[in-house]
């Protein structure tokens, strides 16, 4: 939710804050600004719409000097998204950036009104930007580590003072890195941000400032200054690049062989003791959108193949609701960014209650990688499309490995060896299906014009259909669902209308047979049914693709893509933006 990025050094900042701003823009796009500062005045640019449409804006614009700005890319929170909400927002000496949500800004607010304050903005980070100003009589430091002290709920702020010529910075909950340059210095909420200006940085915790020159970094800790260590990212230009595909989306699907075989390898060569949750009576797994769909799929796994109770919750209801913890509980966390405001919350309840946690979180410097009692790391590298892939199916492949080396630990596996041995070779399955990319473009084009969508699966197939339902809904905005096959008849079938869309998920030997007479039952009712299953020996109604048959922990992995390209190819057809799909921001760092 909103991207910043910030800079100060030896050239104009408008380069590297809109170049910033793009990589940033993931995080929100429905409007966004710049202020860059001059001698002793600050001029701030700002636009709704896409950083394009700021681009253009700032090339009309004649602009001061200077070398130092702060910029952001919004996702509204507070207030519409017009152009008074955009950040950066200007109050007194102070003007300031925000990712989050500062939770008390209508007391704030209603108390600095009475003191005469007159606010422009709907939102709470002009509220924010008083409340500093409030405290500031010459000392940035001072004012923010006592302005802080009044906020509630989660920020990221980048600041910039009318009288002062180095930049500031500071957050709580919300991510924010300082990249440190050669005579010039960054902050920004993501690494993929500054790349190309440098891979050194640095991680902040909860309300340390950062004081940011030319060629000097100082951070502070309620007002004394700290040592912190300054780090080296592993991402690549690349990685933040699109390369020659045309979208993100399928960067990442076509991506998924290597960074699978990459992380599974280095699990199955070593495995961890973290896989092995056999000391446990009960697993919460707690996530939220397809990291909780990821998790679905853990479960089914965790339940047949390791004989562990488990249970799946999304966050945002389990950080409100009673849990009753009176097993041996482990709660594991699902989140791609680690960002993820209810699976934070979701932790520190479990935390709380002295309850062990453990994520499968892909960015290593994260909230929930830094604050969960253990972390296995998926290693998916940068994940810039909105619509999480590759994440996904690698949070699919842990719970694979955390059920297998339960079973095994519990002496429920006999076949261990074999199938770390097929875990080792997964990719050429996976490489074989995309290589049949094209199949699910023409499939994307049938379903151009369908409005509606049903998934449909039994067991750990109908956990699969939960996330391919989300990636054709919020790619390419068909209204689709996800139902456990046998549920469908009682009242959803109703719905069934000529040659309307169900996608039907195969894979579970047990109950296939069940699933292909639920399949009979809605083409009865003239739907047109797209199965997806590892069983050629299946009926091909209107279409099939049959996927390698592998061991039962494996297969969820090759079901993932298909689905993945449906979604990507309906949309594509459309000409959506599917990178940006509307309303949505890829880490969800609000409640
Ligand atoms: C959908 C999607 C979201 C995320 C969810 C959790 O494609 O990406 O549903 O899975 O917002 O995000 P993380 O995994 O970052 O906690």
């Amino acid at each position: 939710m909103c991207g910043i990025v910030g800079y100060v050094g030896k050239n104009n900042p408008i380069e590297s804050l809109i170049d910033g701003l793009k990589k940033l823009e993931y995080r929100g796009y429905d409007s966004s600004g710049i202020a860059i500062k001059g001698n002793n005045n600050i001029q701030i640019i700002k636009s709704t719409g896409r950083i394009i449409e700021l681009e253009d804006k700032i090339k009309e614009t004649k602009l001061i000097k200077s070398n130092l700005g702060i910029a952001h890319t919004r996702w509204a929170t507070h207030g519409e998204a017009n152009e008074i909400n955009a950040h950066p927002h200007k109050v007194g000496k102070v003007t300031l950036v925000h990712n989050g949500i500062i939770e008390n800004a209508r007391d704030l607010k209603n108390k600095l009104v009475n003191e005469g304050i007159v606010f422009r903005s709907e939102t709470d980070t002009e509220v924010a930007a008083a409340v500093i100003n409030a405290y500031y009589k010459g000392n940035p430091i001072q004012a923010i580590t006592k302005a802080i002290k009044q906020l509630k709920g989660s920020f990221a702020f980048g600041l910039i003072f009318e009288d002062q010529d180095k930049l500031y910075a500071v957050r709580k909950d919300s991510p924010l890195i300082v990249g440190i340059g050669e005579d010039e210095n960054f902050i920004a909420s993501d690494i993929a941000a500054i790349i190309k200006y440098t891979d050194k940085y640095m991680l902040l915790d909860d309300n340390e400032v950062v004081e940011l020159s030319k060629n000097e970094v100082n951070v502070y800790k309620d007002g004394e200054k700290i040592d912190k260590k300054v780090e080296t990212s592993n991402i690549s230009i690349e990685d933040a690049n699109k390369g020659s595909y045309k979208h993100f989306m399928l960067k990442e699907i076509m991506e998924e062989p290597i960074v699978l075989q990459r992380t599974l390898n280095k699990y199955l060569k070593k495995p961890s003791k973290l896989f092995d949750v056999s000391d446990y009576e009960e697993i919460h797994i707690v996530a939220c959108g397809s990291a909780l769909y990821a998790g679905m799929v853990g479960r089914v796994l965790l339940e047949e193949k390791a004989n562990i109770r488990c249970i799946t919750e999304c966050a945002s209801e389990y950080r409100y609701k009673k849990v009753i913890y009176d097993r041996k509980t482990l709660v594991i966390l699902v989140s791609q960014s680690g960002e993820t405001a209810d699976t934070i919350a979701a932790m520190r309840k479990a935390h709380e209650e002295g309850i062990d946690t453990l994520a499968i979180v892909n960015v290593t410097t994260s909230t929930i990688a830094r604050e969960a009692k253990n972390s296995i790391f998926i290693e998916a590298g940068p994940e810039i499309a909105v619509a999480t892939t590759k994440a996904y199916l690698l949070q699919v492949a842990m719970f694979s490995l955390i059920a297998l080396n339960t079973a095994k630990s519990k002496e429920l596996e006999k076949n261990y060896e074999k199938i770390v041995d097929e875990g080792k070779h997964i990719s050429k399955y996976l490489n074989k299906i995309l290589k049949d990319k094209d199949i699910f473009k023409e499939v994307g084009k049938e379903l151009k014009n369908c409005k509606d969508a049903f998934y449909i699966g039994r067991g750990i197939d109908y956990a699969i259909c939960k996330e391919g339902s989300l990636k054709l809904k919020e790619v390419s905005y068909t209204h689709s669902d996800a139902y456990e096959a046998g549920e469908l008849k009682h009242g959803t079938i109703s719905l069934i209308e000529d040659d309307m869309p169900v996608i039907a998920v195969i894979t579970d030997e047990k109950i296939k047979d069940k699933t292909e007479s639920n399949v009979i039952e809605v083409e009865a009712r003239a739907a047109k049914i797209f199965t997806i299953t590892n069983d050629d020996s299946i009926k091909n109604h209107h279409f099939k693709y049959v996927v390698e048959k592998i061991s039962d922990y494996f297969q969820p992995i090759l079901i993932v893509p298909p689905l993945q390209l449906i979604g990507y190819y309906t949309a594509d057809s459309r000409n959506l933006d599917i990178d940006k799909p509307r309303n949505l921001a890829k880490s969800v760092t609000v409640e």
